[in-house]
């Protein structure tokens, strides 16, 4: 995790920050990302990347990568005001020995933001359509040597593949369909079995319900309506709810303010 000391909305690259220029309060944003933090800390260790000026979403650590088994596949950016971000995840990954894996330079690819493993099925779900290159995955699964699943997003909402689609413990998957294209509907329901399958409606979804942190049966997220609170509580998970309005103001909560190594 990155402590939000320079996070502000600065720019607009996706929908949530239009209209909030300027508009976080520094804080809030530091109260909801430490109660964060020690959410996680109850259950795992958390190692820091440290804040740097002018760049204020470093605080979505889950774009910095994506780590499998001590490698890292580090990100390339779409956006300019992002790329700055390169250099500083590099250097922490090197200086905390993960193996550095890369894809060929032409692609835009945001880590963890849009690859996520489901160790439950054995399979990296990866989207593409608003960040990374749809030529990720395919390359991915040669890198990592393990299956991957392409999924299309449709809607700058959920831009993101983690902003919409969230795999749990036992097999689980939470996701809002309505931001993905028919086929790759039909492609997570050959994947996941109906029982399997939690699909949240609009409103969770922009609640960030999506965007969760899964950590064994325990699931952290800024909120989720009580239907789904119940639903997912069914599933045999714990939930832990813990607010996050600043950072959605760009686009960002739970998930994307952590990035599993
Ligand atoms: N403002 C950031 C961006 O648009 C938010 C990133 C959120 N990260 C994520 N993994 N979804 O790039």
């Amino acid at each position: 995790m990155c402590p939000p000391d320079h996070f502000e909305v600065a720019y607009v690259i996706n929908p949530w920050m239009e209209g909030q220029y300027a508009r976080t309060d520094v804080a809030r944003a530091l109260r909801q990302w430490t109660a964060l933090k020690q959410t996680i800390e109850r259950h795992a260790q958390v190692s820091q990347l440290s804040p740097r000026e002018n760049l204020p979403d470093l605080v979505f650590t889950a774009n910095a990568g994506l780590v499998m088994d001590g490698a890292v596949v580090l990100s390339r950016f779409r956006s300019k005001e992002r790329q700055g971000e390169e250099a500083i995840d590099r250097r922490w990954f090197e200086e905390h020995d993960f193996r550095i894996l890369e894809l060929p330079p032409e692609l835009t690819f945001e880590g963890a933001g849009d690859a996520l493993l489901d160790p439950s099925r054995a399979l990296l779900w990866v989207g593409h359509g608003f960040r990374s290159h749809k030529d990720a995955a395919p390359l991915l699964e040669t890198l990592l040597a393990t299956r991957t699943v392409s999924l299309t997003l449709i809607d700058p909402r959920f831009y993101h593949l983690d902003t919409c689609l969230a795999p749990l413990a036992d097999g689980f998957l939470m996701y809002y369909p309505g931001a993905f294209t028919e086929d790759s509907r039909a492609a997570i329901e050959t994947n996941v079995p109906a029982n399997r399958r939690i699909a949240v409606d609009e409103e969770d979804a922009l609640r960030f319900c999506c965007n969760a942190v899964a950590l064994n049966d325990l699931v952290i997220l800024n909120d989720a309506s009580p239907a789904l609170q119940d639903h997912l509580k069914q599933a045999g998970l714990t939930l832990a709810l813990t607010p996050l309005s600043e950072f959605l103001k760009a686009g960002g909560a739970a998930k994307c303010l952590t990035l599993n190594l």
